[in-house]
């Protein structure tokens, strides 16, 4: 797929794809080229897309998935067949160009949690993504004793990305060291069997969650959190985080948790 020699807006620039994966027929992941002037804080997200046939972007919300010190920039994705942007996105290949906003922006940023100890990072689905940047971030383990990751989606096959992510920041030559024993990964599914299964609010509210990784529920002085998944994820999951007494941050004024919706079609 080649994108038309139009005239390229302003506000974005256009980058080079070079890495793939189809995870599911569901998902999948891809890698593109990084302008030398682009410069993000991990857990940001960017406007990405593609050229219209009508000679206008079509951009959407993308969470960036690799860290700030990477050279290029990793994005994860959902496959929408009558979504805008995804129906094309999904047949991209290596060598094409896609458009990539100038200005990342976000909430899931180290910035807007006030200091504590551990760090929650609950997704669900492509909400792993800009989880899949901050725990690669050496900031994070300077700022937290611990990380918990945790990612749910329908099934199990979905849970390959977050796995392989893992993996790779374990063995990073960067990170890998200064990460080990102190990220933990928690995975769950509700719709087929797995080692644990459910929601992540039920996790939550019955206490599983915490059970399963020894800890305490939440509590306000210690455990800080960030929250990336659907709307109703989001609600359900702030309403919880609230009840423990979490109160919710900006980049404009920390607090002890922060949310932000998952690229969704
Ligand atoms: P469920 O299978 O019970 O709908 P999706 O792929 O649709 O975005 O869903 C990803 C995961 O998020 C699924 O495991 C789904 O569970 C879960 N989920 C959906 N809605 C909520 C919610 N309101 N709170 C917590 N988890 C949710």
């Amino acid at each position: 797929m080649e994108m038309k020699k139009q005239a390229i807006p302003g506000s974005v620039n256009a980058v080079t794809v070079v890495d793939v994966h189809h995870w599911t027929n569901r998902l999948f992941s891809f890698r593109v080229t990084r302008p030398d002037s682009f410069r993000f804080r991990s857990g940001e997200f960017v406007m990405i897309g593609l050229m219209k046939d009508d000679g206008k972007p079509l951009l959407r919300a993308y969470s960036i998935a690799s860290p700030s010190w990477d050279h290029e920039l990793d994005f994860f994705s959902i496959k929408v067949e009558d979504g805008p942007l995804t129906s094309r996105l999904q047949k991209i290949q290596v060598g094409d160009e896609i458009l990539l906003g100038k200005k990342p922006t976000g909430t899931l940023v180290l910035d807007a949690l006030l200091p504590g100890k551990t760090l929650y990072l609950l997704s669900t689905g492509t909400g792993i993504a800009p989880f899949a940047s901050v725990i690669r971030d050496p900031e994070t383990y300077d700022r937290f004793d611990h990380v918990v990751l945790t990612h749910t989606c329908r099934d199990v096959a979905e849970l390959a990305y977050g796995e392989k992510i893992v993996k790779d920041t374990l063995e990073d030559p960067l990170v890998g060291e200064m990460v080990q024993g102190r990220l933990t990964h928690y995975t769950s599914t509700t719709r087929e069997a797995h080692t644990h299964t459910g929601r992540i609010t039920t996790l939550i509210e019955n206490g599983k969650l915490f059970e399963d990784l020894g800890r305490k529920p939440f509590n306000k002085d210690e455990d800080r959190v960030m929250i990336c998944g659907s709307m109703g994820m989001l609600q359900d999951t702030k309403d919880l985080c609230e009840a423990a007494g979490l109160t919710e941050g900006a980049n404009s004024m920390p607090g002890e948790f922060v949310i932000e919706k998952a690229f969704v079609g």
